[in-house]
């Protein structure tokens, strides 16, 4: 063979005449298979381009306009807001539900009701879902929960965040059990995720039934004020169950998780407002729970001396303050970004940086309720607590606390159970434990708010701190009961007990600061601890009282 072909250019030219017949008959035949096949590649590619187009018009122009009338962007709109230009690469765009029933083979939508893939915030990786109202009111059908799982199990391979934008009216009713499965098939991976990649939600539109508790098992669930609403049953069920009145708004709007039930943690103005404000929230984390959080170059000194604390906190021990001035001068740029801001507000959490390095703010708020804590304050607290532990966040906490709240409604609702979350999330927490105890820590509060006893690495007073059992008017009126001279006595418990040096010389405070050095000492500190290592022993999880 070798002697009569040779190869040209790649091409197999035939040497002998009857070769060289056979040859060209060939060539015809492969000629005629090529023009065929052109043909059929043009098809394709114009079956391909008119698939995308019809893809990205999702239910249609008209649908579209409604869905733009109600004050909302459309599913592809939200994601390309929420990604840098063109960083957006999208996946399924050919799926389609495979629903046979009430004439649903007629009615086919490329990638179906929603649009996923991967995209980068600021430069960095994050998988997203976003639900597309337009397409069967982005109703959760087999195919949606495909694609939605298909990202989720990218995103736990490569360790991303998951970011997903719900839009949807619940289970897609034609398909029954099947839709109802791609929930179930969700569920198990957002939990399958808690604490490896974080996860968020924003809510932008309905989000009812069974479907809530996606965002619910997410780390984060935001939610846009007005157009965004979450229940497990709808105001006409809640009626004829309850015979109650109540609207969507009251039931499951922005305003009712963001203050009385505590389900969302943040509620933005518009999708535009929401989606900016989650692009520099995400610059906050990690990519996963392998990964440090990113640390931002800093323009603020680290050394910088904050005068203004020295008189923050009231000569009067009962006189509030905003222990939020507190934290806005000592974090990088006075930026911090407040997580449940409305919800139980006598606890304040949140993400700031330090020297650039991502930290979880937890302080007591003396402004609200005297800073005690109470049922909703220790769930919250607890919650944010173990994402930062999660998720490599050093936690700083503000100390100043009369103790739990009293009473037979925090006593019926559990305040045991409850704060018992708090004080185990401090307990089990390995990440750089800060804290600075500003005033009062009083009683089992002292306790449970990353005292030295929790492990706590560095633990400061300002000179302005009280450490004790409880404050001198119960103590001396329990000590002394029916004696006179109880104002003698309580000047005399002031002396021993209100200020830092009952803790400081058993050295559970390490040091008495003074307010305005507390941010050069955090930051030193941090970068002390950037290298702490510290594991609990094995176990196959924690049993938290739940
Ligand atoms: C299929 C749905 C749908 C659904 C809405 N659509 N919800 N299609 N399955 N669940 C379709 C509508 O037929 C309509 O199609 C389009 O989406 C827009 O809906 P509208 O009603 O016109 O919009 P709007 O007035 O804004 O009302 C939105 C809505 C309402 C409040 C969400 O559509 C609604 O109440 N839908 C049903 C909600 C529901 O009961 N879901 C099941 C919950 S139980 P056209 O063709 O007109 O555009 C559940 C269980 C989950 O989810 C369990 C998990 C474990």
């Amino acid at each position: 063979m070798a002697s009569f072909i040779s190869r040209l250019g790649g091409r197999i030219v035939a040497k002998s005449a009857t070769k060289q017949r056979l040859f060209i008959q060939q060539q015809v035949r492969w000629c005629a298979v090529a023009a065929g096949s052109t043909e059929h590649t043009l098809s394709v590619q114009k079956r391909i381009e008119k698939t995308r187009a019809a893809a990205v018009l999702g239910g249609g122009q008209r649908r579209i306009d409604n869905q733009h009338k109600k004050g909302k962007l459309t599913a592809r709109e939200r994601v390309h807001l929420l990604c840098d230009p063109g960083s957006f690469v999208e996946y399924d765009m050919f799926l389609e539900h495979n629903c046979t029933d009430f004439g649903m083979d007629h009615e086919k939508y490329p990638g179906d009701s929603v649009v996923t893939g991967r995209g980068r915030v600021n430069g960095r990786l994050v998988f997203i879902f976003s639900q597309d109202f337009t397409v069967f009111g982005g109703s959760l059908s087999g195919a949606h929960a495909k694609k939605v799982c298909k990202i989720m199990d990218q995103a736990m391979l490569v360790g991303a965040p998951v970011i997903g934008l719900n839009d949807s009216g619940g289970a897609r009713i034609q398909e029954g059990v099947e839709s109802l499965a791609g929930y179930a098939d969700i569920f198990q991976r957002n939990v399958m995720a808690s604490g490896v990649i974080p996860q968020i939600s924003l809510i932008m539109g309905p989000c009812a039934g069974g479907a809530v508790y996606s965002p619910a098992l997410t780390d984060f669930t935001f939610m846009v004020k007005d157009t965004s609403y979450l229940f497990i049953t709808g105001p006409d069920v809640v009626k004829s169950v309850t015979n109650e009145d109540v609207t969507q708004e009251e039931l499951g709007g922005a305003k009712t998780h963001t203050t009385t039930s505590g389900v969302a943690h943040k509620a933005f103005e518009n999708d535009v407002d929401a989606l900016i404000e989650l692009r520099d929230f995400i610059n906050f984390l990690p990519q996963s729970n392998l990964d440090a959080a990113p640390v931002r170059v800093c323009e603020d000194p680290w050394d910088r001396l904050v005068p203004g604390l020295d008189t923050v906190v009231p000569l009067e021990t009962t006189a509030a303050y905003d222990i939020k001035d507190v934290v806005n001068g000592i974090v990088d740029e006075r930026e911090f970004f407040e997580i449940m801001p409305n919800y139980a507000k006598n606890i304040i959490i949140g993400f700031a940086r330090m020297n650039g390095r991502t930290v979880g703010i937890v302080g007591n708020q003396p402004k609200v309720a005297a800073g005690c804590l109470d049922i909703n304050a220790s769930v919250k607290g607890a919650r944010f607590v173990r994402f930062c532990d999660c998720f490599n966040i050093p936690i700083i906490t503000f100390v100043d606390v009369p103790g739990f709240l009293p009473g037979t409604h925090q006593e019926y609702g559990g305040i045991i159970r409850h704060g018992a979350k708090l004080l185990f999330a401090y307990a089990e927490a390995t990440v750089p434990k800060i804290t600075v105890i500003t005033r009062k820590a009083y009683g089992g509060a002292y306790d449970v708010m990353s005292s030295k006893h929790l492990r706590g690495d560095v633990n400061y007073a300002w000179p302005t701190a009280e450490v004790a059992v409880m404050g001198a008017k119960g103590a001396v009126s329990i000590i002394f009961r029916g004696k006179d001279n109880q104002h003698d006595h309580e000047e005399e418990y002031i002396e021993k007990f209100a200020n830092p040096f009952p803790a400081a010389v058993r050295g559970f405070v390490d040091d008495i600061i003074e307010p305005n050095m507390t941010r050069k000492r955090i930051c030193q500190d941090l970068d002390v601890l950037a290298s702490k290592k510290l594991k609990n022993p094995w176990k196959k999880h924690a049993n938290i009282p739940l």
